[in-house]
């Protein structure tokens, strides 16, 4: 059993900076869901918030960040803030534009971390995003910079052509889809790995997930939430429900067995509950403008 209040646990960066290994994701909430969800993780503890460009939603999580603040729930620093530099906008010029217009919609001076959002293979431009991203930080505009999609072929490019290494890689991560080679890879690297989707699709009904949760009086997302907490992933589900951002927070108290993961984790190998529920970064080429 464990005590510890999860919202306060933090892992640390390869550039020394912590980040709180729980928190709230916020893709395709409608920019109302997004500011009351935002409202809802803070207020039930959260630290970290994880947004982007592309979600539509940084000026309603700006807002809920500030009315937080003003409401004495948190203060800026005790925040971790996350957002993605979109694929439209790898190209140089248009990066510095993103970065700022992100900031102005965040209504921050600074984020937390900054993600390139996908390598884009086809396109080739991510080492001139990597680059953009190093500059942003070199301003002030981050403090720590990652990236998400990144498998070794690209990984090994954006760390050859600069010398910096990624403090995170955010890839698709959940019992479905456990990951060990990119995982052990960004490890070898040094790189904190960020699961996106979580809780995978079509899991929380899943007989092992269910018995699990039976078995600690807890709910199944709260047992994915566990699984990935436990294997040092640093992980933000998302819910437009206040109710379920509670609870995706409220997962003190109880402990998976090394058995109990082992048996999670064996849902890779089980046919209905296994796959990507995403784009395969290797083959995704979306959002790439016309030039
Ligand atoms: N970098 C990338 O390319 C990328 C891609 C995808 C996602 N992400 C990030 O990762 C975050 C999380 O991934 P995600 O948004 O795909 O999905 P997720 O957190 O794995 O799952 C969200 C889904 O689960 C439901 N849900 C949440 N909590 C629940 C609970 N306690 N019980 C039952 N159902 C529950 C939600 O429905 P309700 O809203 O109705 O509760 C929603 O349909 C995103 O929000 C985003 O920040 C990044």
């Amino acid at each position: 059993m464990t005590d510890t209040n999860q919202t306060r646990v933090t892992v640390t960066l390869n550039d020394g900076q912590e980040i709180p290994q729980l928190g709230l994701g916020v893709w395709e909430l409608s920019p109302e869901d997004a500011y009351s969800s935002t409202r809802a993780a803070i207020s039930a503890g959260a630290r970290h918030i994880d947004t982007a460009a592309a979600y539509g939603n940084e000026k309603e999580v700006g807002r809920a960040i500030a009315d937080a603040i003003a409401d004495g729930e948190a203060t800026r620093d005790d925040l971790y803030i996350t957002t993605k530099l979109w694929n439209a906008d790898q190209a140089p010029g248009k990066a510095a534009e993103a970065i700022d217009t992100s900031l102005t919609n965040l209504g921050l001076d600074h984020v937390d971390l900054w993600l390139i959002h996908w390598p884009l293979p086809s396109y080739g431009r991510y080492v001139d995003a990597w680059r953009s991203l190093i500059a942003a930080r070199e301003a002030g505009k981050t403090t720590s910079i990652g990236v998400s999609n990144f498998y070794p072929e690209v990984l090994d490019e954006i760390i050859d052509a600069t010398g910096v290494v990624p403090a995170v890689n955010q890839i698709e991560l959940h019992p479905g889809l456990s990951q060990p080679e990119q995982r052990a890879d960004d490890a070898k690297r040094g790189i904190v790995t960020e699961a996106w989707s979580p809780l995978g699709r079509g899991l929380l009904d899943h007989p092992v997930i269910t018995a699990i949760a039976k078995e600690h009086g807890v709910n199944p997302a709260q047992v994915i939430v566990r699984w990935h907490l436990q294997q040092g992933i640093v992980v933000f589900p998302r819910s437009r429900q206040p109710e379920r951002v509670r609870q995706n927070l409220d997962v003190n108290g109880f402990e998976l067995t090394e058995e109990e993961i082992a048996q999670i984790t064996a849902l890779d190998d089980d046919a209905d509950a296994s796959g990507r529920v995403g784009a395969d970064p290797r083959e995704a080429a979306f959002g790439i403008p016309e030039e």
